[in-house]
């Protein structure tokens, strides 16, 4: 049967970094996203009986060994709940953004998959089951599976590790302004990142931290408090990347240009402009605003140098079938 699936990527207000259990995905701390709408993977899954491996093109193009591995890697874990475990599978995936900005991909990559393979292998799984699937291939993935604003409770197991939904889409109207300056591949990506987490010494005071944290983003979401919510993000988000600066080897993902729109943001903060930032695993950075003050916003990024390109998203669905 051939299924197809679309799903969102995510920005984590609250971050994920660092594993209890890499190979499972058992995350060190709970995490708080929203999903994007404006950015969409649709992926196609068929399993077929005279395949020797699987097939799988991303935007056109045949996918490379590694990637290639990684999901087989993944759909292994559908097959060996399949009668026929041998069966391969043609995975077709389009993204209706360009991959080489460096917007996170592997969210919605893995929330699609998980989706349109495992409804092709004739299981019928339930959201909590799906958003577990989805974590085995990214972490980050169990997030785009439920709709609108999402928080992924650690847990401990592969059985209490998932993501649920806290709002829906239209309960804030918030807006992700994703300002692209750098289109190099990163070096380090989030997998090979998440490993060396432990060797920073401050890793464990984020981590101890993060109830605190996640406690007063989920509040200040449920009660739309941009002020709270706007320091807590720039906190968490500043969190992260010195763990990732004091790491052996350290990471540093920022390029003049994300510092610069960095101390932009505050300076319009204390303007009396409602924004604030926050950055993954890369150089980019997305700014976070109401939408009554997106417009602005986007005005200012445009007339600032070092910009490529700015995506817009409002706060997005769930992962589902089409
Ligand atoms: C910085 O989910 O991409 O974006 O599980 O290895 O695929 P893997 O990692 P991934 O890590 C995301 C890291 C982050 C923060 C976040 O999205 O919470």
């Amino acid at each position: 049967m051939h299924t197809t699936a679309i799903a969102h990527p995510n920005i984590a207000f609250i971050k994920y970094w660092g594993n209890q259990d890499d190979a499972l995905r058992i995350p060190m701390n709970g995490s708080l996203s929203m999903n994007l709408q404006a950015l969409t993977t649709t992926t196609s899954v068929e399993f077929c009986e005279d395949l020797k491996q699987d097939d799988l093109v991303i935007d056109g193009q045949s996918a490379s060994p590694e990637v290639l591995q990684r999901v087989s890697t993944f759909l292994d874990i559908i097959r060996a709940q399949m009668p026929d475990q041998h069966l391969k599978a043609i995975v077709i995936s389009n993204n209706n953004f360009p991959m080489s900005t460096g917007i996170a991909s592997s969210a919605a990559a893995f929330a699609a998959l998980a989706a349109a393979a495992s409804q092709a292998a004739g299981l019928d799984l339930d959201e909590t089951t799906l958003s577990r699937l989805a974590r085995r291939g990214s972490g980050s993935a169990c997030r785009s599976i439920p709709s609108g604003f999402v928080e992924w409770q650690a847990g401990t197991c592969d059985e209490d590790s998932y993501a649920h939904s806290i709002a829906a889409p239209d309960h804030w109207a918030l807006v992700d302004l994703i300002a692209v300056v750098s289109s190099t591949p990163k070096q380090v990506g989030s997998s090979a990142g998440h490993a060396l987490a432990a060797s920073s010494p401050i890793q464990k005071a984020r981590v101890a931290d993060c109830p605190r944290r996640l406690q007063i983003c989920r509040t200040a979401i449920l009660q739309r408090d941009f002020v709270t919510f706007a320091e807590i993000v720039e906190q968490d988000s500043n969190l992260m990347h010195a763990v990732m600066m004091s790491s052996t080897p350290s990471l540093l993902y920022w390029e003049p240009a994300t510092i610069a729109i960095m101390q932009q943001v505050l300076k319009w903060r204390s303007e009396g402009l409602q924004v604030c930032y926050t950055i993954d695993a890369g150089s980019n950075v997305h700014l976070l605003c109401p939408q009554q003050d997106a417009d602005d916003v986007e005005a200012q990024l445009q007339s600032m140098e070092s910009i490529q390109s700015i995506y817009r998203s409002s706060v997005g669905d769930g992962v589902r079938l089409v």
